[in-house]
């Protein structure tokens, strides 16, 4: 049994429909179900007595402190998190009191739990904190890529609320000896992605014909990775990972945002042509996000070297079944971006004209 937390979240959703086909072992999922989370991305997995789903926080000690005592995991691994930069900007609360507190309090359950355990259990135990490149900073274009030996330099209340969770991490490690695994990964994108992060929402968009806004001048640099191949390498981590030392974990693929749209439209174009003319068309510079990170870009040379991941797709393989996958899944898309979703588009593209 392990417990994850936030596994109907994007990447934790693909986690746990991955983890089941990989290993069959079971999995307790606890999350809030904040306005990113859906039970849908979990639909797949109905009936399964081998997934157990909890709607709570990370935060809630009584609850996590009941969880560890009945299921008896061997392994923690946390997804749970405010995941959007451009959310942490116009509300940080939220990632101070998940990302930071959320994560003490899951910390002190875990270690509570885990100092009780017989002394093999104990010994094999383990607590994987997932988080992000962005701890490291922005890059300049000639720079080299993040290595786990760059300092932290966070710019948004978002990787700031991230870096000082992986600090968490590392002390709960040092001091009281858990046995803790960190990854830092760079962009995900594949099914189940909320439409509020570029590659799901250029999709949406060019498929309802609205405008694809591209912030500032569009050559800010990301590293992108299919969300499969970072399932793979959580497995691979925890599997044969050394407790107390974090992973980097990268696709080599960096690519300036506005050639993921022209990527998008051009296979849009081939896929679902649209009489009125070429995605592209509908490409829209908007108002720059403040303090925009310009460029990451990972070297993932450890886990490679220490544990033989590599990834499985290329950006080509992987982006065309994202698109793909987007087409077949409307159904999807529609439930969540109706409500809530609709303020938020308000809120954030309101004043970028
Ligand atoms: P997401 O926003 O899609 O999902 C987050 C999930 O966490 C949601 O299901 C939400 O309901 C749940 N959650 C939020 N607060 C909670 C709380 N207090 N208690 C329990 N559950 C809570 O995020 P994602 O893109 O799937 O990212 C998952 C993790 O991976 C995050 O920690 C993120 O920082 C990290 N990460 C994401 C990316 C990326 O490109 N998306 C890249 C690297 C690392
Ligand atoms: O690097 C890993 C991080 O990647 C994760 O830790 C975060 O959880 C995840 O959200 C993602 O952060 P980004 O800020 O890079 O992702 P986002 O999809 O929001 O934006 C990607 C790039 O596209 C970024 O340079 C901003 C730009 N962008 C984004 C949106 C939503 C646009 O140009 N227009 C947009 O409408």
């Amino acid at each position: 049994m392990i417990l994850v937390t936030g596994g109907a979240g994007f990447i934790g959703a693909n986690f746990v429909i991955d983890w089941l086909a990989a290993t069959g072992d079971p999995v307790v999922n606890l999350d809030k179900l904040t306005y990113a989370g859906n039970l849908e991305n979990l639909a797949t997995m109905k009936g399964d007595p081998r997934h157990i789903f909890v709607r709570g926080d990370i935060g809630d000690s009584a609850l996590v402190d009941r969880l560890l005592a009945e299921h008896q995991p061997r392994a923690i691994i946390n997804f749970a998190a405010e995941s959007h930069v451009d959310r942490s900007i116009h509300g940080p609360g939220d990632f101070i009191q998940t990302n930071v507190v959320g994560t003490y309090h899951l910390l002190e359950s875990v270690r509570g739990y885990w100092s009780a355990l017989p002394e093999a259990e104990k010994a094999a135990f383990r607590f994987l904190h997932v988080s992000t490149d962005e701890v490291y900073g922005s890059l300049a274009a000639d720079d080299p890529p993040f290595a786990e030996t760059k300092a932290f330099e966070p710019n948004s209340p978002y990787s700031a609320s991230k870096a000082a969770s992986d600090h968490l991490v590392r002390a709960w490690h040092h001091t009281y000896g858990l046995p803790v695994l960190t990854t830092n990964c760079s962009n995900n994108y594949g099914p189940y992605q909320f439409p509020e992060k570029l590659i799901p929402l250029v999709i949406a968009n060019a498929l309802a014909g609205k405008p694809l806004p591209i912030y500032g001048d569009g050559m800010n640099v990301r590293d992108w990775l299919y969300v499969s191949d970072h399932c793979a390498a959580i497995r691979r981590v925890l599997e044969a990972g050394r407790p107390g030392e974090t992973y980097n974990i990268g696709g080599w693929n960096e690519m300036p945002n506005l050639d993921i749209v022209h990527t998008i439209c051009a296979l849009l174009d081939e896929l679902r042509p649209d009489a009125a003319g070429p995605h592209a068309r509908l490409i829209t510079y908007v108002k720059d996000r403040p303090g925009h990170d310009r460029r990451y870009a990972i070297d993932a040379r450890r886990i490679e070297r220490e544990l033989g991941w590599r990834p499985a797709e290329t950006f080509e393989t992987g982006i065309r079944k994202t698109v793909a996958w987007y087409l077949d899944n409307q159904a999807w898309v529609g439930h969540v971006t109706s409500g809530a979703y609709r303020d938020w588009v308000g809120r954030n593209y309101g004043d970028r004209a």
